[in-house]
């Protein structure tokens, strides 16, 4: 099969290649998906779980991609819950080769059915943008509504789904980013925004909870205007500064087939949009990872027409 591969993390996006690789095999538990799209995140390659296996043994040259959506080719055995010819969107797991390949073998557990009516590149571009907006908000963060919500990186990829299901649950959103991303995340529902290159982010005041994508002196000065109770829920690693009488949460996406499933649902009847930037094929994917300009929102690989 086709595959794109990493050797080099030094290299990052850089390095990647387009190489044939042996198709892999449905272990137990597992299904061999037939991916028609995959999803890649910015920060993947630094992640160490993209480098070895579970017991940190080398595993290069990996395959990167962790979101997928295709259609299921082969069962492992003992495999449940899952069959033959269905369509299905998810997390693969960190730790084995990805979805930027014309298979993956996946966990079932991790993965759950993809409706019919959303297409293979909208399913890749969710899994997990949604599930890590879903959870820091509703798990970690305990949002209600009418509570106020500081979304960094409104306009990202997961800035713009945490944006959105912040909204339908009630909260006040104010979003921050660049200036370029003022329009994007406005459409995206937020109600006010930060040019962080320009305005003072100390000028939003208190919020009850920051959804911080950034860390560093950003997630450190965020911490100051999480209001008393309020909390700082950060996926950019431990925070560095914690609110003064609130609470700072800290964790990585997990797979979750109920919450895909909320996400699909969503989408299905438009209170979710995805957020697409380009989607390219898997001959042109190292192209697609290293643009020459700028890319807002998420590139897709369309790995099948
Ligand atoms: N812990 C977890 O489970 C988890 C899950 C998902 C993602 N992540 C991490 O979260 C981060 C965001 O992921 P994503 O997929 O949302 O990335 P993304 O689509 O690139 O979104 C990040 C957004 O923030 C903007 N931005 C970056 N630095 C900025 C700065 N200094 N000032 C203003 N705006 C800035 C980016 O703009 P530009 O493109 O112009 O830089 C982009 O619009 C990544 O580091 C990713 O690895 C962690």
């Amino acid at each position: 099969m086709k595959a794109i591969v990493v050797t080099d993390q030094a290299a990052g996006m850089a390095g990647m290649t387009l190489v044939e690789r042996p198709e892999p095999e449905a272990a137990g538990n597992d299904v061999l998906v037939e991916v028609h799209a995959s999803g890649f995140t910015p920060g993947e390659l630094s992640w160490p779980s993209n480098w070895t296996d579970r017991l940190g043994r080398d595993r290069t040259p990996s395959i990167p991609g962790h979101e997928l959506a295709g259609v299921v080719s082969a069962l492992g055995y003992g495999t449940t819950g899952l069959s033959v010819g269905q369509r299905v969107f998810g997390i693969t797991d960190w730790t084995r080769d990805g979805t930027l390949a014309e298979y993956v073998a996946v966990e079932a557990r991790n993965l759950a059915p993809l409706p019919g009516d959303v297409d293979f590149t909208v399913g890749a571009s969710l899994p997990i943008s949604g599930l890590t907006a879903w959870q820091g908000l509703f798990e970690h963060g305990r949002l209600r509504a009418g509570q106020s919500v500081l979304v960094h990186g409104a306009a990202g990829a997961v800035g713009s789904m945490v944006t959105q299901l912040a909204r339908e649950a009630g909260a006040y959103v104010i979003g921050t980013g660049r200036a370029a991303h003022r329009q994007p995340a406005l459409s995206f529902g937020t109600q006010e925004f930060v040019d962080l290159d320009n305005d003072a982010l100390e000028d939003v005041g208190g919020v009850d909870l920051v959804f911080d994508v950034f860390g560093g002196d950003i997630g450190q000065r965020s911490a100051g205007l999480v209001r008393a109770g309020g909390t700082l829920v950060t996926i950019a690693g431990p925070p560095e500064a914690r609110p003064a009488d609130g609470l700072a949460i800290d964790f990585v996406v997990e797979s979750d087939r109920r919450q895909l499933g909320e996400i699909a649902r969503r989408v299905r009847d438009g209170r979710l949009k995805a957020n697409i930037g380009q989607v390219a094929t898997l001959d042109d994917a190292v192209a697609a990872f290293n643009p020459t300009e700028r890319v807002k929102g998420k590139t897709v690989i369309r790995v099948r027409p």
